[in-house]
C-alpha cells in the first residue's frame, strides 16, 4: 500500500499528545534563526591591537595600550554574540593576489601568522575551521557572476595577519567557522580601480550565503586613513606619541564617519572613493565596498563603536545591521 495511506490522522502535535510526548513550544516568529547575512562590521587589523589584548595565542607580551580600539571591539563581539552567526566571512587586504579572487577552501588552517612590519608585535598561532560548503560556494558564484576566483586548497599557507587579526578581535574564542577572501592587489597600483568589481563580489558572497541557508556575519577588514610614523617609540604601546598622521588626515576619516553615521549606505558609493583620495585609505583594497555590496547597500546608518589611530593610521569598529 502506498505510504501516503498510512499517514495517522491529526497534527504531529495531537499525535505526540497521544503519546504522551512532550509538545515543543511553537517558534516566535521574532525568535527564529533567519539566513542570510544578518551584520556587518568594519572590522581594523592593526596588529597592535592584538598584542595590546595578550592573548596565548600570539608570542610577544605587552602592557596594554589603544584601549578606546579595544572597548569598540568588546561591544562588538557583545553584539555578534547576539546575531547568533553560523560562519564569519572575512574579506582582508593582506592576503594578497595578483590574479583574481581567493577563497580558502583548506577546512583546518593551523599555523604560525607573522607580521612582517612588526614581527616583534604579532606573531599569532592560529587554528581555525573553514566553512567548507560556503566558501566553495562563493568561487562557484564569483565564477557565475564572471570573476575571475579560485579556491585555495593548499595546506600550510599561511594565513595573512589582517585576516587572523580581525578574526581574532571579532570572536577570539574561535568557536565559529570561517570563510576567508583574499584582495586582489590591483587597487593598490590602480586606487580606486576595482571597487567596481568588489561590488560584484560582494553580490555572489550573498547569493552563496542565501543558497546554503548560512545565517552568517561579515568583517571588512580595513583600516581607515593610512599614513603612518616611520619610527617606533622603545615602548610600542606608548601612548604619550600615538595621534593622527596631520589633521586632515584625521579630518578625512572623521567626514566618511559622519557619512557612515547618518546613512544611507549609498552615500558610500561616492564618499569612499573620495576618502581613499584624500588619506590613501586602506579601503581601496576593496573589503568595505565588498561589504556593503553584500548587504545590498542598506538604506541604513552605521554604528560607530569606536575610532582611534594605530601608529597614526585612523581605525573604526562600526556595525550595519540590514
Ligand atoms: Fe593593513
Amino acid at each position: 500500500m502506498a505510504r501516503v495511506f498510512q499517514v495517522t490522522a491529526g497534527s504531529s502535535r495531537s499525535g505526540r499528545r497521544r503519546a504522551g510526548q512532550p509538545t515543543p513550544a511553537p517558534v516566535e516568529p521574532a525568535l527564529a534563526r533567519r539566513a542570510g547575512i544578518v551584520a556587518g562590521y568594519l572590522a581594523p587589523h592593526p596588529p597592535h591591537l592584538v598584542y595590546a589584548e595578550n592573548p596565548p595565542q600570539n608570542e610577544p607580551r605587552s602592557t596594554g595600550g589603544w584601549e578606546v580600539l579595544r572597548w569598540g571591539y568588546e561591544e562588538l563581539r557583545r553584539r555578534l554574540r547576539a546575531h547568533r552567526p553560523d560562519v564569519l566571512v572575512v574579506h582582508a587586504p593582506h592576503w594578497i593576489t595578483m590574479v583574481g579572487h581567493h577563497v580558502n577552501c583548506v577546512p583546518n588552517p593551523r599555523g604560525l601568522s607573522v607580521e612582517p612590519i612588526f614581527p616583534h608585535l604579532f606573531r599569532y598561532h592560529y587554528d581555525f575551521r573553514t566553512d567548507v560548503d560556503l566558501a566553495e560556494a562563493i568561487v562557484e558564484e564569483g565564477e557565475r557572476a564572471g570573476l575571475v576566483t579560485s579556491a585555495m586548497r593548499e595546506d600550510g599557507v599561511r594565513v595573512d595577519y589582517a585576516t587572523i587579526g580581525a578574526l581574532h578581535l571579532a570572536n577570539p574564542d574561535w568557536d565559529l567557522p570561517v570563510v576567508s577572501l583574499s584582495a586582489n592587489n590591483n587597487p593598490y597600483f590602480y586606487s580606486d580601480a576595482s571597487l567596481a568589481e568588489m561590488e560584484t563580489l560582494g553580490e555572489a558572497t550573498r547569493t552563496a550565503i542565501e543558497k546554503t541557508g548560512r545565517r552568517a556575519v561579515l568583517l571588512a577588514s580595513n583600516s581607515l586613513s593610512h599614513l603612518h610614523w616611520d619610527t617606533e617609540p622603545d615602548l610600542p604601546e606608548d601612548m604619550g606619541v600615538e595621534r593622527p598622521f596631520t589633521h586632515a588626515q584625521y579630518a578625512g576619516d572623521m567626514e566618511l564617519l559622519q557619512t557612515i553615521r547618518e546613512g544611507p549606505t549609498a552615500r558610500l558609493k561616492e564618499a569612499v572613493p573620495a576618502h581613499i583620495e584624500a588619506t590613501s585609505s586602506e579601503t581601496k583594497a576593496g573589503s568595505l565596498t565588498w561589504l556593503m555590496a553584500a548587504m545590498g547597500w542598506p538604506a541604513i546608518a552605521g554604528d560607530v563603536l569606536a575610532y582611534g589611530t594605530v601608529i597614526a593610521t585612523g581605525n573604526a569598529v562600526v556595525e550595519w545591521v540590514p
